[in-house]
């Protein structure tokens, strides 16, 4: 049984039976009564293994410090003498913060509860998951706290949210209630994803030191610049060896995430929504959202490969989740704004040619819009740039044999549109205070409900008019002035949550009644790039940067959390828009094709030698994709410690592995370098495409050779072996 109790001992052994073990007991409280602690999260451990450790904060010397520094509270409150950032503030009705949470009981349940309102990780059938609910109560405020553990046993994957229900009769408010709280023995490192617009998810990694290493996002979304991500390491972990605990919140708006080590050698780490102040009222539940959590005690690559796994195959959903991805061809850095008919069905037709499968639409298609300064909002099609509109456009693309792609920015409003003249207060804003725009746009307020329900049938009727096989979600600029109109000055702090809670049920409404459409999500490129995202629209544009060598380093932070197949990557056209680069073609396919594959810019303007590689990179990638969209993916060298990237693809069955050599920039004379792959046969012989040669032994230890001699800056190689079948 995934999840244990021992009576006597009142412990709770949570494990996948292989993998991890988390260890919760319920014990004395300082205060009186029982709490529940966190004893230990970590490589697997034998039931009753850890009777001897004392956790309850006797230790009789650490009492100068008068505080309660010891105790491995599994869900901390602040105020009650417990100095460690706190994972929840309650206060009362008198206005105090104290909370002290006694522990009342549990239940054990199979599979997985779904979350209210909620995207979370979820079960197929019940025998897959066992589900720990912990009671807990404040006894002055009768707050009642449920902390949800779930063991995924085949996924190896620990998740967790809480339940907070005002079970007493005043008001009690919540402040930025965590997911979880994990307490770790010793000293770490943190890693994590930083960044900004087209730069996003750089990889960090850095101690705590003793105090607080917080990343935090208030911009109501995700964000390019703290992904929702944290990995606690030891000092000698890399990406093949060593222990890591993952974090990985499944939400798309405001969070934090954080590490704090104290002196008695203990780190403390948690997570989830910030900006939150929540009124709850006797009788009312708020859920938080849900946290991901891996231990892998085989590196970063073993921490990846378990979140691809689960992100892949029991976050996202849909039909498209198990299906390959088509190659698609996008028009905006082709044309920007400036298209009609005629140009887009020119673009459609070499992407017919080339072999590509999925034509899309991006911005400028609606209202005005020549130019991002107005129409948002106005979700009816220009007939001036396309006249017989939609249907006459996606019909002539269906001839050709492709699908027909549209992009919407449906949660923004322009000020120069007829939605805005006609409700000025549907956007967020701050009465008697200036509506700060970005991108000339305003945000529309998602909390209400009349909102929702404009951007869902603003969003059908389009889909409904016409054969619309994939949609692209933009979401451009982030929040200012984050007020909403309908509610009262005391509920202003809700604002950020209840955003999330209105997207979410258009996107669950809107994902449920076309079901057929494959959704991609944006935000200014990577800007909410999330699993909580992820469980509407199961890929998501990785980045505007589609510079190749960039991109290396993009996609490569990426994949520490997310797969492979959530990861838009398209080929764009040279000097590169973003950075001026000139790389080759054939870099730009080897660079794509380890995400989503597509072309984005004028194919009508290519030389005829470039449509011909093109056409070779498409029925190549079209060979590959089920391996790169469902193979395990393996980290081999990092754009961000030296010359080269390199990472590998390898089927179940290690019967076929796709190996990418990339190097940033040349030099005279290089030094021999050989890519030592991993996950491989080390019995057998292998062949590429070319019918080379190597033994799956070599493959491991010598490895392939990075052989880029009098090859320029941004070059690359790339091995497609199959293993000989005896
Ligand atoms: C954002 C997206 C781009 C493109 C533009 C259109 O920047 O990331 O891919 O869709 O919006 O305005």
């Amino acid at each position: 049984m995934p999840v244990r109790y021992n009576e006597e001992t009142r412990t709770f052994h949570l494990t996948d039976g292989s993998r991890f073990s988390m260890v919760l007991r319920a014990a004395e409280d300082p205060a009186g009564g029982l709490t529940l602690y966190q004893d230990y999260w970590g490589a697997p451990v034998a039931d009753g293994a850890l009777a001897y450790l004392n956790h309850t904060g006797s230790r009789e010397l650490a009492s100068f410090d008068q505080a309660l520094q010891l105790p491995l509270f599994a869900y901390p409150t602040s105020g009650r003498g417990d100095y460690r950032p706190a994972a929840l503030r309650a206060v009362g009705a008198d206005g105090t913060d104290c909370a002290i949470l006694h522990y009342t009981g549990y239940e054990i349940v199979p599979g997985k509860p779904a979350l209210k309102g909620l995207p979370a990780a979820y079960v197929e059938d019940e025998k897959e998951a066992e589900t720990l609910i912990i009671r807990m109560q404040d006894d002055k405020t009768m707050l009642q706290v449920e902390l949800l553990y779930t063991v995924m046993t085949d996924l190896h994957v620990l998740t967790q949210s809480v339940r907070l229900i005002n079970g007493g009769d005043s008001l009690i408010t919540l402040h930025d209630p965590a997911s979880c709280c994990v307490s770790l023995r010793g000293e770490y490192d943190m890693l994590h994803l930083h960044g900004a617009w087209a730069k996003e998810r750089s990889v960090e990694r850095a101690a705590p030191m003793h105090g607080v290493r917080e990343i935090v996002s208030c911009r109501g979304a995700s964000g390019h610049q703290h992904n929702p991500f944290v990995a606690m390491t030891e000092k000698d972990t890399t990406e093949f060896h060593g222990n890591c605990w993952g974090l990985c919140l499944v939400y798309s708006g405001s969070h934090r995430m954080l590490a704090e080590q104290n002196d008695y050698g203990y780190t403390r780490i948690m997570g989830g929504v910030s900006q939150c102040a929540w009124r709850l009222e006797p009788g009312e539940e708020f859920q938080t959202p849900e946290m991901l959590m891996v231990y892998s005690g085989e590196g970063l690559n073993g921490m990846s490969d378990t979140f691809h796994r689960l992100i892949r195959t029991r976050v996202c959903r849909g039909v498209w989740r198990d299906k390959v991805r088509p190659v698609l061809v996008n028009n905006w850095e082709g044309t920007y704004f400036n298209f009609d008919t005629e140009k887009l069905l020119g673009i459609a037709r070499k992407g017919a040619e080339i072999g590509a499968e999925l034509f899309v639409l991006d911005d400028g298609w609606f209202g005005k819009r020549n130019n991002d300064d107005c129409s948002l909002g106005d979700w009816v099609v220009n007939e001036e740039k396309l006249p017989g509109g939609l249907k006459l456009l996606a019909d002539k693309v269906n001839e050709m044999g492709l699908m027909f792609g549209l992009w919407f920015e449906p949660e923004m409003v322009s000020p120069d549109s007829d939605l805005y003249r006609a409700h000025p207060d549907w956007c967020l804003h701050v009465a008697d205070r200036p509506r700060s725009q970005r991108r000339r746009q305003l945000i529309l307020d998602m909390s209400r409900r009349d909102v929702q329900d404009y951007v869902i049938n603003a969003v059908s009727s389009v889909l409904s008019s016409a054969n619309i096989g994939y949609v692209k979600w933009d979401m451009n600029r982030n929040f200012a002035e984050a007020g909403s109109a309908l509610l009262p000055p005391e509920q202003q702090g809700e604002v950020h949550h209840r955003y999330m809670l209105g997207l979410y049920r258009v996107l669950e409404e809107i994902t449920s009644s076309f079901p057929e459409v494959l959704f991609e999500s944006c935000s200014g490129g990577g800007g909410r790039f999330d699993a909580g995202i992820l469980h509407y629209m199961p890929q998501t544009w990785t980045s505007d940067d589609t510079d190749a060598v960039e991109r290396l380093f993009i996609q490569y932070g990426t994949s520490m959390a997310y797969p492979v197949a959530s990861m838009g990557a398209h080929v764009s056209a040279v000097p590169n828009h973003q950075v001026g680069r000139i790389t080759s073609l054939e870099m730009r396919g080897h660079v794509a094709m380890s995400g989503n594959f597509g072309y984005e810019l004028d194919l009508t303007r290519l030389p005829e030698e470039e449509i011909s590689l093109m056409k070779e990179q498409v029925a190549f990638v079209k060979k590959i994709r089920t391996l790169t969209q469902k193979g395990r993916f393996t980290r081999l060298a990092s754009p961000f410690e030296g010359r080269f990237a390199a990472w590998q693809f390898s089927d179940e069955t290690q019967d076929e592995l796709l190996v990418g050599v990339f190097q940033r920039y040349a030099t005279a004379n290089a030094a021999d370098t050989f890519i030592r792959l991993r996950d491989v046969d080390e019995t057998s012989w292998y062949q590429d495409d070319q019918g080379r040669r190597w033994h799956g032994s070599a493959l491991r230890h010598v490895g392939l050779e990075a052989n880029f001699e009098r090859m320029p800056d941004a070059a690359s190689l790339v091995f497609h072996l199959k293993k000989e079948k005896l």
